[in-house]
């Protein structure tokens, strides 16, 4: 399940971005954007937690660091439907940092130990962690080490890995995406000592051919910016990774196939561009793609949107 990804994003990977990958990839395991565990419990369920059944297989992840908080989002999620509850033991934000949650738990293996424990209990779903391979002045043999033995032993038996540590201090988010180094040869190195873990490898994978280069040590790839900037590449991803004998879809397949969703949104009265602005990558490096991005930023000003849309997708040759 695991072999090929797409990353949790806060404010990318909502329900209408899965739907629209799923229109390009069918066997991708998808991830939805971090939820708290105290949202999902005492918040709008019934909105976070929404999502369409062309979206399986699909994960939940979650952020928390209360046991018994978690022990019941994760049961709500099971009752959704969800395939998998991740827990997010990676996310540097001050905002999550001082919650205590994402990846400061790095330093607290035995909490994060109990934080899954109490989850497997509650539910019957794989309990999954992500991680990086470090926070701050950790080490990255040892401590990483210890946190996997830790956390393995409480009865989790995934990890992805963001093959980068975290510097909590002086670094935003993003730049915690680019400045720590990237270090793949420590996750490749964690699943030879763990041969009996699944692990997941994460961090500026760009491509088809780097998955498949990975998965030569590793049991599977998660991508994140890469297949939101550039969503087309993944029409490769089910026969070249999961190998299916499906056919590959061209841009305007893709685009026909987000149709009836978009229909079905609009009828609702979901504003459309919430759903049009995650497309904006499929046009990358074309001709008019500026053109077709105001076209999908503007949609809901428009007269007859849907059968604007339809002429914009009918328009592609290939
Ligand atoms: C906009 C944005 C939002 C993100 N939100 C989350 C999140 O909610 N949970 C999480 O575990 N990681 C989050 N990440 C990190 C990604 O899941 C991933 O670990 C990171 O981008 C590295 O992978 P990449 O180089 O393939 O993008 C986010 C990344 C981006 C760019």
């Amino acid at each position: 399940m695991h072999k090929f990804c797409v990353a949790p994003m806060m404010d990318r990977t909502d329900r209408h971005e899965r739907y629209f990958l799923r229109t390009i990839t069918t066997e991708t395991l998808l991830y939805s954007e971090m939820i708290h565990a105290n949202a999902v419990v005492h918040g709008d369920t019934t909105s976070l937690l929404k999502y369409h059944q062309n979206e399986h297989p699909l994960a939940i992840q979650l952020g928390g660091s209360d046991p018994s908080l978690l022990a019941e989002a994760a049961l709500i999620a099971q009752n959704y439907g969800f395939k998998e509850i991740n827990l997010n033991v990676g996310c540097p934000s001050d905002r999550v940092q001082k919650g205590k949650f994402g990846a400061i738990l790095m330093k607290e293996p035995n909490l994060v130990a109990d934080c899954v424990k109490a989850m497997i209990k509650s539910t019957n779903l794989p309990i999954t962690v992500k991680c990086r391979i470090g926070v701050d002045d950790m080490n990255e043999d040892s401590g990483l080490d210890n946190f996997i033995n830790r956390v393995k032993d409480a009865g989790c038996n995934t990890f992805i890995v963001h093959a980068r540590k975290a510097w909590l201090e002086g670094l935003s988010p993003k730049e915690n995406r680019e400045i720590p180094p990237i270090n793949y040869p420590r996750v490749y190195k964690l699943k030879e000592d763990h041969f009996d873990l699944k692990i997941v490898i994460n961090g500026e994978i760009s491509s088809i051919e780097q998955s498949l280069s990975h998965l030569k040590y590793v049991d599977g790839v998660m991508m994140g910016r890469e297949a939101y900037d550039n969503p087309f590449l993944l029409k490769d991803v089910d026969t070249s990774i999961f190998n299916k004998k499906t056919k590959i879809k061209s841009r305007k397949e893709i685009l026909m196939d987000y149709l009836p969703y978009l229909e079905s949104e609009h009828r609702q009265g979901v504003k459309l561009v919430h759903a049009t602005k995650h497309l904006m990558g499929l046009f990358k490096g074309l001709q008019g793609a500026k053109e077709i991005r105001r076209f999908l930023t503007k949609i809901d000003s428009i007269e007859s949107p849907i059968e604007q849309y339809k002429q914009l997708a009918l328009g592609f040759n290939e």
